[in-house]
């Protein structure tokens, strides 16, 4: 299976750079006042949080300043991105190395108060299996994040990548037709039919960048 770095011609380190650079912005004021007022009454005081395809770790690490007794686990399947998170300073954080499409969560079922997931689900062929594990290790109450790309036009697409990505030249449009399709794959419909037949009831969304929206199940 073609992982998201090859379809981006990017090697792994070049994916940790990007989501790195990015994280200010896709985590900024708008991203936390809305987990403020739309996840955080749900949480307990301790909480049990996962972050599946955690990238660099840097979502964990932010929720540890907020939730200092919390217990933060950090999951995906690029060893860069792992080494990464593990030297990140705070307590209670944990970093593993796991395909989540071959292994279960390490976790008991109804265990877990937060299962974020962010730009990661669209590159799974199959989802539902990972959402049926999600399913099970969510506490009663508890919640998942899903926070993901939605479809759009083409020539939205590819104004995007030059006027926000600032990509240019012959290479970067031959980047952005491959990753259309990879990126452009499910509507928010699509998500929505994908967690109601997940049995995930969603709570609220938003969209809070043109590219991505933002659900909220139990
Ligand atoms: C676009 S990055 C997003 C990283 C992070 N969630 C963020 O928003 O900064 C997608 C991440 O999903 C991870 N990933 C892809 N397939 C995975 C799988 N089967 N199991 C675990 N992680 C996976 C990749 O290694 C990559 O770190």
């Amino acid at each position: 299976m073609p992982t998201h770095q090859s379809l981006a011609g990017s090697s792994d380190e070049e994916l940790l750079r990007r989501m790195v650079d990015t994280h200010p912005d896709r985590y900024g004021d708008a991203f936390w006042e809305f987990f403020t007022s739309r996840v955080a009454p749900s949480l307990p005081a301790r909480p049990v949080m996962i972050d599946v395809g955690c990238g660099p770790g840097l979502f964990l690490r932010d929720l540890g300043t907020r939730y200092p007794s919390a217990s933060l686990h950090g999951y995906d399947v690029t060893a860069a991105m792992i080494d990464h998170g593990r030297k990140l300073p705070g307590a209670g954080l944990t970093f593993t190395l796991h395909d989540v499409t071959t292994q279960p969560l390490p976790h008991a079922a109804g265990s877990v108060d937060l299962v974020s997931m962010s730009s990661v689900l669209h590159v799974i062929d199959e989802p539902l299996p990972v959402l049926a594990e999600v399913r099970r290790v969510l506490a009663p109450g508890g919640i998942f994040l899903l926070h993901d790309w939605v479809r759009r036009p083409l020539p939205a697409y590819l104004a995007w990548r030059r006027d926000e990505m600032k990509e240019s030249g012959p290479e970067a449009l031959r980047r952005g037709f491959r990753l259309f399709p990879v990126h452009n794959k499910y509507t928010p419909d699509d998500w929505r039919w994908l967690l109601a037949e997940a049995g995930l009831t969603v709570r609220d969304h938003t969209q809070l960048r043109p590219t991505h929206q933002i659900f909220v199940a139990y």
